[in-house]
């Protein structure tokens, strides 16, 4: 994939600037990256925010033109967290994927990731938003409603957020690869070496609903599968703690 980096200074969303984008007349090539040095309206999955103070983190979205279903989406996240868990992982800082869109360090949230299907006529796409914290202090990190680090907090070294996304690409570009050659199977041994164990106990609330049981695996395209008392549930969508 040819990468193709567009930095902003102030954007409100990068996922919304391409949208944006991508309805605008004219087609969109595989790998344009928006990138903010200061996001004002980043939103998160649930329509909650995504805080970042400027040129402090990675904020940034990629586009990949695939005529994938929508169904295909979450697996595509999943690709992604385990780029980011690689990029972490190279620079000594030890991170695991938790499901359905989330890099953890150690139980605190370091990145998430907010993917959108995308379709205009014959045009179909998948636009990747991933925030990444890096330069967060452990003040800012504390006012996050839930726990949440930075390659700073966890490294004691700061890092420039264009280089991180610089070594980043290529290792989208590996797993991205993977999914849209072979699909989810392709990277499901490595996902659930790294987000398992198989077995492990887990509560899963979505809305209302919460189901609790153990790690049974993944689905063909990344749905976790839960042994509850009543049975094998396969779940789509939730948090999971
Ligand atoms: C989540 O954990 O809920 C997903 C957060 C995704 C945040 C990123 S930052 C870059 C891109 N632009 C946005 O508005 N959101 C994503």
């Amino acid at each position: 994939m040819d990468f193709n980096i567009e930095w902003h200074d102030r954007l409100g969303s990068t996922n919304a600037s391409m949208r944006e984008r991508f309805y605008a007349p004219g087609a969109m090539a595989s790998g344009l990256v928006i990138a903010a040095r200061e996001q004002t309206n980043g939103r998160g999955r649930q329509d909650r925010k995504w805080l970042s103070s400027p040129h402090t983190n990675l904020c940034f979205s990629l586009f990949l033109k695939t005529d994938a279903d929508l169904i295909k989406v979450p697996s595509l996240t999943m690709a992604t967290a385990l780029g980011v868990t690689e990029l972490l992982n190279s620079k000594g800082i030890r991170s695991a994927p938790k499901w359905p869109n989330d890099v953890l360090v150690a139980e605190k949230k370091i990145c998430g990731i907010l993917s959108e299907r995308v379709e205009q006529a014959s045009d179909h796409g998948i636009i990747v938003g991933v925030g990444l914290n890096i330069n967060m202090s452990s003040e800012e990190a504390d006012i996050i409603d839930r726990p949440a680090t930075s390659m700073l907090i966890e490294s004691g070294k700061a890092y420039d957020p264009g280089q991180v996304l610089e070594d980043l690409l290529p290792q989208l570009e590996y797993w991205m690869g993977k999914w849209a050659t072979d699909g989810f199977p392709a990277i499901r041994p490595i996902w659930t070496e790294k987000a398992g164990p198989i077995g492990k106990k887990l509560s899963v609330h979505d809305g209302d609903v919460r189901k609790t049981g153990r790690l049974a695996g993944y689905g063909e395209h990344g749905e976790l599968l839960l042994e509850t008392a009543s049975g094998l549930e396969t779940i789509w969508s939730g948090e999971v703690s």
